[in-house]
């Protein structure tokens, strides 16, 4: 993509789960921006703080959940600025979210043209039903789906198919943004793989962003223009996805790639598993939040946060690794960016 426009910029967001233990910090001072059309994949170990993101993105936390600061600028607009009426229009006209599981997210009673419709009406209540069947049909068409699959009950669906319906439910209000959470996970690898031909073909078509957050980071390097790489509810790493993948730059990317099988990995290799666990993030620790799993750990990494810095043309990196500092020393290991 050479002529990037951006469709959402990001400023110093953070999140808050207000619990019994303390206060999760689950996104702390995250700043990066999606491009319009383009397909951006989130990914990070389970409980980094993805979804937490998606949801923040529309302002959907729920309490214990709180935005403790930033700004969410659309169209030159902070949405944490607008009313509940603006934030009903902006939920589904501008960015619409879709959820792990089609099964559980569509209606079972429901049948295909009556989600449609609701979804048209809810936002739309002078669009009469012949109006919202319509446009339905039209939706439906562009999505590849048959016309007569407009009657059926989810069930009767394919998993393929269901993920269309709800990615149909998202461009019923021609949503600029569609973020969707773990949509694949109840694939098997080959509806996926078409998911991932359809989403882009919807992409395409109905030239929408989508910000895809998963753990499969396999589907990303098929699907995604760029990747982010959250840890511990910071974006840690973010790039071209091709460039991420051919040469990580942070620590913990370079041991997450190596801890996804690869068929090109012979038998008698083992699996990288990352050592430690992901912090507690009601006490996480200071300065580099992965500093203490981290084979590359200087002193400063304990002491003081790095920025989130541009150290390439288009590739940002969160590591003392890149970045210049009196108190800083060489890292003991040799770095093989
Ligand atoms: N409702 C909640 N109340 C308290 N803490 C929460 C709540 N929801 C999420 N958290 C905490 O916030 C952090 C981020 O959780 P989140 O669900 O955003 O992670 P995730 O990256 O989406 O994980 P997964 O890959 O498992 O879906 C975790 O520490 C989690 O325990
Ligand atoms: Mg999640």
């Amino acid at each position: 993509m050479s002529e990037k426009e951006i469709l959402m910029q990001v400023r110093d967001l953070s999140v808050e789960y207000n619990t019994r233990l303390g206060e999760v910090s689950a996104v702390d001072n995250v700043s990066f921006e999606i491009y319009k059309g383009e397909i951006l994949g989130l990914v990070g170990e389970s409980g980094c703080g993805k979804s937490t993101m998606g949801k923040a993105l529309m302002r959907m936390i729920q309490p214990p959940g709180k935005i403790t600061s930033g700004q969410i600028i659309v169209n030159g607009e902070d949405i944490m600025a607008y009313d509940q009426k603006q934030m009903r229009d902006f939920r589904g006209r501008k960015v619409s979210m879709i959820f792990q599981d089609p099964m559980t997210s569509l209606n079972p009673v429901q049948r295909v043209d009556e989600h449609i419709i609701e979804a048209i009406q809810v936002h739309e209540p002078d669009t009469n039903t012949t109006e919202a069947l319509a446009r339905a049909q039209t939706l439906i068409q562009r999505l590849g789906i048959r016309k007569n699959r407009m009657k059926s009950y989810p069930h009767q669906l394919s998993g393929g198919m269901r993920q269309r319906v709800m990615v149909g439910l998202g461009l019923v209000l021609n949503a600029d943004l569609i973020i969707a959470d773990e949509a694949t996970t109840s694939l098997d690898v080959i509806v996926e793989a078409q998911l991932a031909d359809q989403l882009r073909d919807i992409r395409e078509t109905f030239g929408v962003s989508l910000l895809v957050i998963t753990h499969n980071i396999a589907l990303v390097a098929e699907l995604s223009d760029r990747l982010a790489v959250m840890y511990a509810g910071h974006i840690v790493e973010m790039g071209d996805v091709e460039s991420v993948f051919d040469t990580p730059l942070h620590p913990y990317t370079k041991g997450l790639l190596k801890s996804i099988p690869n068929i090109k990995l012979d038998d008698t290799e083992k699996l990288y598993k990352m050592p430690g666990e992901p912090p507690n993030l009601t006490h996480p620790p200071a300065g580099c939040r992965f500093h203490p799993r981290c084979p590359f750990a200087m002193s400063i990494c304990s002491q003081v946060e790095p920025e989130f810095s541009e150290i390439v043309p288009g590739r940002m990196v969160k590591c003392w690794l890149y970045l210049d500092h009196p108190d800083k020393e060489e890292a003991t290991i040799e770095v093989t960016a």
